[in-house]
């Protein structure tokens, strides 16, 4: 478990980065993240430290997040490199790599792919891209609905989420990472075979 020290040097680093309105949702973040990993067996502590730190690029400058995103190990696609709301993810991995030394694969992985989604993601990638669209301090049309299939099924709720993200970028014309593409493929596919294994027994 986190010591209240840990949390206190996250907080210590977190804060002056962000608006008040971003570290309220950063914490938000961390709580429903850790409240996922729980019910699903994921690392609870991994999940508040992602959950925490997911936005701490997004109010750097864009320059700054463009530079940041050079030096990062991660692919990026094409889409990633002219979509300025996606820059923070694969920026945040870097800054929390780079200036908090966290090294865990795990945690990195989850920031950077916490707007994109990617195929084949690890349970704490997945309860870190829900937590982040489930917060409290979310209010869309449909985010009971959301909160709901997220305490259902990860790979039910990964797959709405999905759906709606493609949806609404082919609505505003806007190109899908590959990566996004991949994933709903990728969550299709899953989903598939836990209903075939339900109706098998
Ligand atoms: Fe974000
Ligand atoms: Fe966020």
């Amino acid at each position: 478990m986190l010591t209240e020290n840990q949390i206190q040097s996250l907080c210590d680093f977190l804060k002056p980065r962000l608006s008040k309105k971003r570290f309220t949702h950063s914490v938000n973040v961390a709580n429903e993240a850790q409240k996922l990993a729980k019910k699903y067996g994921v690392d609870s502590d991994s999940a508040f430290i992602a959950g925490y730190l997911h936005d701490c690029a997004k109010e750097l400058s864009q320059e700054e997040q463009k530079e940041l995103m050079s030096r990062s190990d991660f692919p990026i696609d094409k889409v990633e490199y002219v979509a300025t709301p996606l820059f923070h993810a694969i920026a945040g991995a870097v800054v929390v790599k780079e200036q908090l030394g966290i090294t865990d694969a795990g945690i990195l992985t989850a920031i950077r792919y916490h707007t994109v989604a990617a195929p084949n993601m690890s349970g704490l990638s997945e309860v870190i891209y829900l937590a982040d669209l489930i917060s409290e301090d979310r209010d869309y049309k449909d985010v009971k609905h959301m909160r709901k299939l997220s305490y259902e099924s990860l790979n039910g709720a990964m797959l709405e989420a999905l759906r709606f993200s493609i949806n609404d970028s082919v609505k505003k014309g806007n190109a899908i990472p590959v990566s996004t593409l991949l994933a709903y493929n990728d969550y299709v596919q899953r989903n598939k075979l836990s209903k075939e294994k339900r109706e098998n027994n």
